[in-house]
């Protein structure tokens, strides 16, 4: 039987198995560029049922319905091989199969069974993990790598990888010190281990060290940026840092040169420029005409309702650049979406929709309005998945929106959430200040 580099079954013949390693080890770090490399395999070795369904899982998870053909090329194929594949790879072509039709939930379980089945098998540990991501389900972006931990050694190659997975887990279940550590030392057995700094980029995002983390990024940088599909993200926490040090030039220019460098070619990265350019105009800075880019990016997504994660962020640009037909559109999609099956319409049901309408709402300048839309959303957003980090933006838009309304009883009690996570945060600071400037004048 052929297996891969950790003993995992395989259906093909060893020359491949070799290649895929060689494949699925740059996804694990997210260097490009694992889709050509299946595509060579597959050139060399058609009936490689595992390129296949690999390949389908990996676009999969990409959540961008502009990637959907692939994803449904890759998934036909794999299916018309089924017959000769392994348990295993039946797995990996069940999870495609789930996600292609739309139930995230299945996919994810899929490839966490087949983690479970074979705890060496780090690529399903991965797209679990990044299933349980776009799920928000917290415990299970930790869990699923925590499963399989006693399983691996340090020798096993790959191993600081599954470390970086573990980090991310521990860092989003509020497990910051151990998350750290995790992070720190996968990032010092693999400087390229993107995703690990990224964890410890969480942490430090969560505690509010700002100035530690523009150290950590910039310093990891010439490790894990040089040919990677995944650094507009670290860029997209390095602006964040940049912002809470005041340093809003600093974080314009980290979206001019880095995160909007891929031409926004994939949604996470639009869902990141849109963040930022979110937070900074809410904040009331003038982001120029970036927005633009944006618009265009999303304009080509908009009748998706793939995930209602993105739909949200195109309202962002959408309020941004006050084009109100497409707001409508927009929400046109969540609506439909939010009538249909699947996981995402849940999402969209009870996250994506509201939070919409509430962005909407306060581009419109009815910031009561805004709340009443976005407030009972802020204990529930993690239904829509997405980091405690990107969800930030719910509790960031509550509190401007709480000034600008005037409701100094709403704004003291979302500054004071802010301020018990991150005591000294400057933005956290300037709300609480306009916040104690409206009890003043209410007083007066
Ligand atoms: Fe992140």
């Amino acid at each position: 039987m052929t297996t891969d580099i950790r003993g995992n079954p395989l259906s093909c013949n060893a020359a491949s198995a070799a290649k895929l390693d060689a494949a699925f080890s740059k996804f694990h770090t997210y260097q490009i560029d694992p889709i050509a490399d299946l595509d060579a395999i597959i050139a060399e070795a058609p009936d490689c049922v595992m390129a296949h369904a690999a390949r389908a899982g990996i676009i999969a998870t990409a959540a961008d319905k502009a990637f959907d053909a692939e994803l449904q090329a890759s998934l036909s194929k794999a299916e018309a091989l089924a017959r000769r594949a392994n348990p295993r790879e039946r797995r990996y072509i069940a999870a495609a199969r789930s996600w292609a039709e739309g139930d995230l939930s299945a996919a994810t379980e899929h490839w966490g069974l087949a983690a479970i089945e074979n705890p060496a098998d780090l690529l399903a540990v991965q797209l679990a993990q990044i299933g349980d991501f776009f799920l928000g389900q917290s415990q299970m972006v930790r869990d699923r790598v925590a499963r399989v931990m006693p399983r691996w050694s340090r020798d096993m190659p790959g191993y600081g990888y599954l470390l970086g997975m573990h980090a991310f887990g521990l860092e989003e279940c509020g497990d910051f010190a151990r998350a750290e550590a995790a992070g720190r030392e996968a990032v010092g057995l693999d400087r390229r281990d993107g995703w690990a700094a990224h964890a410890v980029a969480h942490v430090m995002e969560m505690q509010g060290r700002a100035a530690e983390g523009s150290e950590f990024l910039w310093d990891t940088a010439p490790g894990w940026a040089p040919d990677s599909l995944f650094a507009y993200h670290n860029w997209w926490h390095l602006a964040l840092f940049r912002v809470e040090q005041g340093d809003i030039a600093g974080a314009l220019a980290l979206f001019d040169e880095r995160i909007s460098a891929g031409g926004f070619g994939q949604a996470l990265e639009a869902v990141d420029g849109s963040a930022l350019l979110w937070r900074l105009w809410v904040l009331g800075h003038d982001v120029g005409d970036r927005w633009t880019k944006l618009a265009e990016a999303w304009g080509a997504r908009i009748e998706d309702g793939l995930y209602a994660f993105n739909d949200v962020h195109a309202m962002m640009v959408f309020v941004g650049t006050d084009d109100v037909a497409a707001q409508r559109a927009v929400l046109a999609t969540l609506e439909r979406a939010a009538a249909g099956q699947g996981t995402n319409a849940m999402m969209s049901r009870e996250v994506g929709l509201p939070l919409a309408r509430g962005l909407a709402a306060f581009g419109a300048g009815d910031y009561a309005g805004s709340l009443g839309h976005i407030l009972p959303v802020r204990g529930i957003a993690n239904r829509f998945g997405g980091s405690h980090a990107q969800r930030d933006v719910v509790s960031w838009t509550l509190c401007e929106a709480a000034v600008r309304a005037g409701d100094r009883a709403m704004a003291e009690a979302m500054v004071a959430e802010r301020l018990a996570a991150k005591e000294g945060s400057p933005v956290a600071q300037g709300w609480a200040a306009r916040a104690g400037a409206l009890g003043r004048r209410a007083a007066a």
